[in-house]
Parts: C-alpha cells; structure tokens; sequence
C-alpha cells in the first residue's frame, strides 16, 4: 500500500511540475464546504469553461437554515452529477483535465469531507494531481474571473457567512490579515435578522431585496466599537435590532418589515464600508476589491462603488453569481496554488476551521 502511495505521491509532483510551463492548463474543481455542490473547470486560473452549482436552499429552508447531516447526505448523492456536468458543459472528457482541485476547509467538517474524499478517489483513479484548497482564498479568486485584468497587490473585503475580513493580497496566494469581526460575520448578522422578520432562510438576499422599499433611517442601530482599528463587531447591532423587533411585537405592533430590513441593512453596510476605507487609505492601498455572499448585497455594491470612486480608487468585485458559493473560484484559486507546486497528498482531511492567515 505504501508503495502505491508513494509512486501516486511521486507521480503527482513530476505531474505539477510539468504543468507550471504548460500554456493551457484545465482544472476540475469541485466545491462542497456548505450547502451546494458545485463543480467547475477552469482554464489558466481565469476561463470559467463551464461551471454547474446544485444549491440545496430547498432541502434546508424547512429547517430556517443549514441542517449539517442533510448536506452531507446531499454532497454524496450530487458529487459525481455536477462533476460530469460540469464536464459535458466544457464539451471535455477526464482526460482533457490536468489536474483536480477541491475545498478542504473552512466549512462542516462532514460536508467537506465528502468533497475531500471524492476528489482523492478521483486524483488516485486518473493519476492526476489534486490542489487543496481554501475556500476563503476560492471567494477572493472569484474577482480573477470576473475582471481578468485585476492583478495583486490589492485590498480585499471579504464578507460571508461565516467570514469578515479585510485582507491585504501582496501577491498571487500571499495574504495578511488586517481585520475581521470579533463576534458575529455579516452574512450570519444578516440571517439572524432575516429571521426575526419571519423570512425564509437563506435569509441575507431577503433581507437586501425588502430594505430596498423600506426607510433605512427608521430605526437608528448603535455603530459598533471596536479595540482593532480595521476590526469589525455586528453583535451590538444584532442585539440593539431584536430587541427593538420583540418590543414591538409584544406591543402588538406590526412589524414594518421593510424599514427593519433597511435600517438593519443600513447599519451593517455603513459599518463595512468605514472600516474598509479607513484601511484602503492608511494602508495606502492601490485597488480595492470585495468577495464573499454578502458582497453580492446591492446596497454595499452602491456605496462601495461610491466611496471608491471619491478616493479614485478602482474597486473590483465579482458578477453576482460568483459572489456565492461555486466551483469556478476554487478552480480558479487552485491554479495559482499548482503554479506554487502545492498539492496535496493522499491523506488531505478536511479542516472545518482552516485560517487563511
Ligand atoms: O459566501 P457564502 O455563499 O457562503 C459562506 O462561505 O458563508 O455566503 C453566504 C452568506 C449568507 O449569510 C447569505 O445570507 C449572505 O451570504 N448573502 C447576502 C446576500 N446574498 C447572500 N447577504 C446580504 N445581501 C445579499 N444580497
Ligand atoms: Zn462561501
């Protein structure tokens, strides 16, 4: 057995070796750290060729959010279905792929895992090499695809469901934590809110689309403080806003959903935006870019884009459909890693709590 690895193990190396020159370079990568499936292959880090997403929302919007147990289940049973997708929609075979990628962490420890073992069965059966990857760098790495011309150095935002984070990016792969959130992540802020309005899970994009006809001054929510400059803080906020929404319903009141959802969404966007430019404009920084879920969010494309363009700096974010979960990111992430010569070997595990930094 340990023979067998190891002629895998050696054979994937010279194979990435090779690759670092190869001028066109395929990759299947497969995404599964939360509630979708999704498959992609990518070509040189920056042609989505094709790119499938199967989202379990429906599965978990029984529950108002995301049921561990049933996503691996559904991981399981959709894998190998977006992977010859995804190869169908490129008009590709197995063989026209040069290596594998896959997320091994952040995310539900058994989500990731089915992923993670697919992948591994799939590298050992083709004799390819297979990329691990993280999911965080997958978001930041959407930005390549949508805006083939943006190149490191550049300041990126970094904000999901389980993520805030403003992220310094020197070079291809070089990241430096400049500051995150040190109790809720926005996109978490925004399902809890979602809920407190009765809206049904996945509970951000709701809240976005309703505060688009509501009064964002309805409500004012206290500005967080925090001791990290660039640092972030939603629960205050969070609290401040249930709170405010139970006393009304203890009144009897109805809740005017849409001024709650504004004035919260309000909140978290300022918020976001502040520190953002704070950091752009003391760390100096050339280009500015966002990522994530909650960076699909309108009003803080809006105000993004305004308050990059009073500073003159240019901002990049991804289309909408790339800003959540999907293959094509981690495809696109994992050929920055292959042209480092970092793959993985057989025994990758998943790590549901892997940093970036
Ligand atoms: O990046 P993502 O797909 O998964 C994680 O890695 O966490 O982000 C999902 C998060 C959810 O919390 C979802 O409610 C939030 O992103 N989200 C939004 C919007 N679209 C997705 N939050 C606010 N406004 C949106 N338009
Ligand atoms: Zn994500």
């Amino acid at each position: 057995m340990q023979k067998i690895l190891t002629g895998y193990e050696e054979h994937a190396r010279a194979c990435a070796e090779a690759l670092k020159t190869k001028e066109y370079v395929r990759i299947l990568a497969l995404e599964t750290s939360c509630d979708e499936t999704a498959a992609a292959v990518i070509a040189n880090g920056r042609e989505i060729l094709s790119d499938i997403v199967f989202s379990q929302i429906d599965l978990h919007a029984l529950y108002g959010g995301v049921v561990p147990e049933i996503a691996s289940r559904a991981h399981v049973e959709a894998c190998d279905r977006v992977i010859d997708e995804a190869l169908k929609a490129a008009g590709l075979s197995f063989d026209d792929i040069d290596a594998l990628a896959v997320t091994y962490g952040p995310g539900l420890v058994g989500a990731l895992l089915t992923g993670v073992s697919c992948m591994k069965g799939l590298s050992f059966a083709l004799n390819k090499p297979l990329i691990p990857v993280n999911h965080i760098e997958g978001h930041i790495s959407a930005n390549y695809l949508s805006h083939p011309e943006l190149k490191p150095p550049f300041l990126c935002l970094v904000v999901s469901g389980g993520h805030s984070h403003l992220v310094q990016v020197p070079d291809y792969g070089v990241y430096e934590l400049v500051g995150q959130t040190v109790d809720d992540a926005a996109g978490e802020a925004f399902d809890k809110a979602a809920r407190v309005l009765s809206l049904p899970y996945p509970g951000g994009p709701r809240v976005d689309a309703l505060a688009e006809q509501g009064n964002p001054d309805y409500l004012p929510l206290p500005r967080p403080h925090t001791e990290g400059r660039y640092d972030y803080s939603f629960s205050g906020m969070k609290t401040a806003f249930l709170n405010s929404c139970h006393k009304m319903e203890m009144k009897g009141e109805e809740l005017p959903k849409a001024d709650l959802a504004a004035s919260f969404r309000k909140a978290v966007v300022e918020a976001l935006v502040e520190k953002a430019m704070l950091a752009a404009e003391e760390l100096g920084a050339g280009q500015m870019a966002m990522a994530g879920g909650v960076s699909a969010n309108s009003l803080l494309r809006r105000r993004m884009q305004e308050e990059c363009q009073k500073r003159g700096l240019p901002l990049y974010m991804p289309q909408l459909r790339l800003c959540t979960d999907n293959g094509a990111m981690i495809g696109s992430a994992a050929y920055y890693r292959l042209m480092r010569g970092e793959i993985a070997p057989l025994t990758l595990n998943a790590v549901p709590a892997l940093r970036l930094v």
